[in-house]
């Protein structure tokens, strides 16, 4: 029996030595220390030793067991401060690695210049309204007091879906629109996509407008005046020199081109102004008593004025851009400007 807890003791040890883990260490303490376990069941025949022997071989039995069990323990510790100093290595931050930059998208020039636009007018009491950019020949043309035929339609280079579907051409049908649906007062601005057949560096197949429309009882055209007015000099700074020059539309009469002071030349003429001293800004002019009839308006009883205006024109105006086509490139290096 002495032999035999000698070879325990040893084996116990060198399995110990080379255990790497926790739970190969818990298992040697479960083979040898458990219930069940080989030293545990060795100590259980110590009564069948005769008496003189028993003394002795338990006292050793009960020292080997308490040395392997203190061996254990050791070890499992000896494993859990290697664990913990190999995670401590592992999850070491360098604090002074410098941070990663979060890169904050903004708006496009068109939105900003959209926006700036809207909160302008949203002061002086207009409400935003959309449309439906795939648009009936009826509220593009026929209700806008261009019929079918008219020479004024040539000036809209419009793409047809078929012959009553277009690609709107301008924001106006969403005049038409809200007439028919609401009675005066009504002062709105629609801003939105719009589609030509057009392309070089000032035009683009779809670009944006602005179209503005107020109607009331006794409005003329010292209103349509005032209002754009102080919109060009919100839009364009205090002392902006504006002229309103005679022009035609078929929706409105009379109509008025808005233009202002080339402030590339200051007026004297330069290659940006064609040598006129003036950029045209937007259109405008009293709503024609023909736009009225179609809506069931009586032109007797109430006046108004629109205006329509390019987004893009306004945006290259204001920040010096040449070419229209930068807007829908979305060269980052371009983007990044504004
Ligand atoms: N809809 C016109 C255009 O796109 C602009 C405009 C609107 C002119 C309202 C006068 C009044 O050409």
């Amino acid at each position: 029996m002495k032999e035999e807890l000698e070879k325990i003791r040893e084996e116990c040890q060198t399995f110990l030595a080379l255990a790497k883990t926790g739970p190969e260490i818990s298992d040697i303490r479960v083979r040898v220390l458990g219930r069940k376990g080989i030293l545990t069941q060795l100590l259980k025949q110590l009564g069948t030793l005769p008496e003189d022997e028993r003394k002795e071989i338990g006292q050793r039995a009960n020292k080997i067991k308490e040395d392997l069990e203190a061996r254990v323990e050791e070890c499992l510790r000896r494993i859990q401060e290697q664990e913990r100093a190999e995670a401590l290595e592992r999850e070491k931050i360098d604090v002074t690695l410098p941070g990663r930059r979060m890169i904050l998208g903004r708006k496009h020039p068109l939105t900003q210049t959209l926006d700036e636009i809207i909160h302008i007018f949203s002061r002086l009491g207009f409400e935003v309204v959309e449309g439906p950019e795939v648009e009936l020949d009826y509220y593009n043309f026929e209700a806008l007091n261009i019929p079918k035929g008219h020479p004024a339609r040539e000036m809209q280079a419009t793409f047809f879906i078929s012959e009553d579907v277009v690609l709107r051409t301008h924001t106006s049908p969403v005049q038409v629109r809200t007439m028919e649906k609401k009675r005066p007062p009504i002062r709105v601005i629609c801003p939105g996509a719009v589609y030509r057949c057009d392309s070089d560096p000032t035009h683009s197949p779809m670009f944006h407008q602005v179209e503005g429309l107020l109607v009331d009882r006794g409005i003329t055209f010292s209103d349509l005046k005032g209002v754009l007015s102080v919109f060009v000099h919100q839009m364009f700074g205090r002392g902006t020199q504006l002229r309103f020059r005679p022009s035609f539309f078929p929706f409105t009469e009379p109509s008025a081109e808005i233009d202002i002071e080339c402030f590339i030349c200051g007026g004297k003429g330069c290659g940006v102004c064609s040598n006129t001293g003036w950029l045209e800004i937007l259109g405008s002019g009293m709503v024609d008593p023909a736009v009225y009839r179609f809506v069931g308006y009586d032109p007797e009883e109430v006046t108004g004025f629109a205006f329509g205006m390019g987004i893009e024109r306004i945006a290259m105006l204001k920040y010096g851009i040449n070419d229209i086509r930068l807007f829908f490139t979305n060269d980052l290096r371009f983007l990044k400007q504004f």
